[in-house]
């Protein structure tokens, strides 16, 4: 992963998210074989070659013409040949090199040098044993193999830990909100401020979230960081598995719940961003495989594939005439894809920093922009993509950009603790609203465009009406934990 300036950040969520998952997760199945047991390569083997090797021997690097993610392909090598010798780790290429006996040593020193011996030593064993291979077919694919065999924790009753909350949003009626939880979405009634429902997912977050027209069908885009990534349809009318009290209970994880109803996509690493067109019969997705897809929402049939980012796709939004697409990622930039013509319209490089939050104006000729320069760009979706100015305020990044459903404005939250709505017309700020004391970094604005939700990196959810300012609901979206501010 390129580090980038919330590194520090990262670390923290890494250290966070480690600490939660030890204390939380059902027991994990030991890394270590049993001694009285051979070795098994789908359950000790596989996962530390996907760990630590998958980066350069995947079907797209295969560093020294070796590819990995296969048993049939790790077994016929690369330039040098077959790798493993069953029976024999001393004249295997696989061993020796992570072992450190021969050159060049693997993983290289550039990317962190030999494993500990413990990991060398399984596949020292693996290969004595006979190189067995137990997994369905020597053609299929190990990550995807792997992902099938992991069963996600279930959300602990009660978090001994905020949940950093990175997507939430009204539901289409306006009187409850969904917000991501641990391995689980948080269904809140806005008026009690109670917690009412939660609904467990395969996904250990979800990065963005859409209710689609007139329905209780929720689009969830979330995933593992490093792990796993998907986009799933829950149905919330759906019953629930049981209830606890007064919270409904529903089992998403798998479809036998009955609220899980379509999986629309499964990849390597975490999906971050969301769209629906106006007309609603598109639904866009973008993640860290860089990739954009845009489904038809009718038959949900794959409608276009479009790579035009360098880097994680942070951000989507449809123009208003539902065929231009903008988007914005780390790599940068914003830009705008004619999904008709099937190209590249524009590319907005002025941030030169990532780019978190993208929307289009309301007459769709100018995209609107903020990221990790603290800036609010307005820039021309035709032509050139020339920037019309820059709006300044923000004091630190920007996460979000939406347009406002009926008004000329625009809502933006930040790392800087406040949500902030602009003219759309002139880019002037039109107020502010405190409060959160930490990131922000989700926002979601109400159906009739009367409230604003916003949650925060401490689990903080507070919902403003947007004429007045005025607190409707604060409470942290974390089960179990009091609740900080009112
Ligand atoms: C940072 C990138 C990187 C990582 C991570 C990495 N390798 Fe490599 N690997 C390379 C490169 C580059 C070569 C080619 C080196 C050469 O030919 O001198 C190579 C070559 C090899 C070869 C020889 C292939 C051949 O036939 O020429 C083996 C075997 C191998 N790696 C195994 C592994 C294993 C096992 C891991 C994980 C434990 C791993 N590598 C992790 C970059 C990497």
């Amino acid at each position: 992963m390129r580090t980038y300036r919330l590194c520090v950040l990262c670390a923290w969520i890494a250290a966070a998210a480690a600490l939660v998952y030890l204390l939380l997760s059902a027991p994990v199945a030991s890394a270590q074989p049993p001694a009285d047991k051979p070795v098994s390569f789908m359950e000790h083997v596989a996962p530390i070659l996907k760990e630590n090797c998958f980066a350069c021997h995947d079907t797209k690097k295969q560093k020294g013409k070796l590819d990995l993610t296969t048993f049939e392909r790790l077994m016929k090598g690369g330039n040098q040949g077959e790798p493993v010798v069953p029976g024999k780790p001393e004249e295997s290429n696989l061993y020796l090199f992570m072992a450190g006996k021969e050159e060049p040593i693997m993983p290289p020193k550039e990317a962190g040098g030999l494993l500990k011996p413990d990991k060398v030593a399984i596949i020292e064993r693996w290969i004595k044993e006979g190189a067995r291979f137990d997994g369905p077919t020597p053609q299929a694919d190990l990550a995807a193999e792997l992902r099938k065999r992991w069963q996600p924790p279930t959300p602990p009753a009660a978090y001994p830990f905020p949940s950093i909350v990175r997507a939430l949003t009204f539901t289409p009626d306006g009187k409850k909100l969904v917000v991501g939880g641990y391995h689980e979405l948080l269904l809140y009634d806005i008026e009690s401020g109670k917690l009412e429902g939660r609904l467990h997912t395969r996904a250990e977050r979800a990065n963005a979230m859409l209710f689609l027209p007139n329905s209780k069908l929720l689009v969830v885009a979330g995933g593992r960081p490093g792990q796993e990534g998907d986009l799933r349809i829950y149905n919330l009318d759906a019953q629930p598995t049981r209830v606890d009290g007064e919270v409904r209970i529903w089992n998403g994880v798998d479809s036998q719940g009955g609220v899980l109803v379509r999986e629309l996509l499964q990849t390597d690493d975490e999906v971050l961003s969301l769209a629906l067109s106006d007309d609603g019969k598109r639904l866009a997705s973008g993640g860290c495989d860089r990739v954009i897809r845009v489904w038809n929402t009718g038959d949900w049939s794959l409608q276009q594939t479009v790579e035009n980012h360098a880097d994680w796709v942070f951000g989507l939004a449809f123009a208003p005439d539902n065929k231009h697409l903008f988007s914005c990622s780390r790599d940068k930039t914003a830009k705008v894809w004619d999904l008709d013509a099937k190209e590249s319209v524009v590319t907005f490089p002025d941030h030169q920093n990532p780019v978190y939050g993208v929307t289009a104006s309301r007459d769709g000729k100018l995209g609107i922009s903020g990221g990790e320069d603290n800036q609010l760009r307005f820039w021309n979706a035709t032509g050139e993509g020339k920037q019309v100015r820059a709006s300044g305020g923000h004091g630190k990044a920007i996460w979000k950009v939406l347009l406002h459903p009926t008004q000329p404005w625009v809502l933006t939250c930040s790392s800087d603790g406040t949500v902030r709505v602009w003219n759309a017309d002139n880019g002037q700020q039109i107020r502010s609203f405190g409060g959160h004391n930490d990131y922000i970094y989700a926002l979601a604005v109400s159906p009739d465009g009367e409230m604003v939700a916003s949650g925060a990196w401490n689990g903080e959810v507070r919902i403003h009406k947007i004429a007045d300012g005025s607190v409707v609901k604060a409470f942290n979206a974390s089960p179990g934990l009091p609740t900080a501010s009112k």
